[in-house]
């Protein structure tokens, strides 16, 4: 089948065969932040945006993507970055291959909730799983994050 889709901004039409999922042709598009782990929908390593809200590639039939607009961590480099300053600094990251899936996921949370609790924000991340860190660094480097703005507004007051 044909398929049309907004890969990054970049528009792509294709033929593919009807089994073939998202994280395969992501991959196949030079896109290798995207990362395959359990393959089941269970450990978040395969998260990237369609349409803006987040999807387990892994789980995803291309075909079901065709007219929609998917965005992998290649395409949020900008915003990917200020987040991994915050968890280089708090040591947040052991063997990293979790990270990429953990940011879209922190990066649509941000767009989604205003102000999260840790409730929320442990609620909305229960589906990144994490083998190396504890999550307690991860933690950390999430809340400082959401709340740069406020800080660096307070250390101008000071
Ligand atoms: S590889 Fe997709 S959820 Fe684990
Ligand atoms: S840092 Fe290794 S799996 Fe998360």
């Amino acid at each position: 089948m044909k398929i049309t889709i907004t890969l990054n901004g970049k528009r792509i039409q294709e033929e593919i065969a009807n089994d073939v999922l998202l994280i395969d042709f992501l991959r196949a598009h030079g896109c290798y932040s995207v990362k395959r782990g359990c393959e089941t929908s269970n450990c978040g390593l395969c998260t990237v945006w369609m349409d803006q809200k987040p999807v387990l590639s892994c789980s995803l039939l291309c075909a079901k993507c065709d007219g929609h607009s998917i965005t992998t961590l290649e395409g949020v480099q900008k915003q990917a970055e200020a987040f991994a300053y915050f968890m280089a600094h708090e040591g947040a990251e052991q063997c990293g291959f979790c990270s990429p899936g953990l940011i879209m996921n922190v990066l649509a949370m941000e767009q989604e909730l205003q102000a999260p609790t840790m409730d929320e924000i442990r609620s909305y991340l229960a589906g990144n799983l994490c083998r190396c860190t504890g999550y307690m660094g991860q933690m950390r480097a999430i809340q400082k994050y959401l709340h740069r703005n406020k800080e660096a507004a307070h250390e101008t007051d000071q």
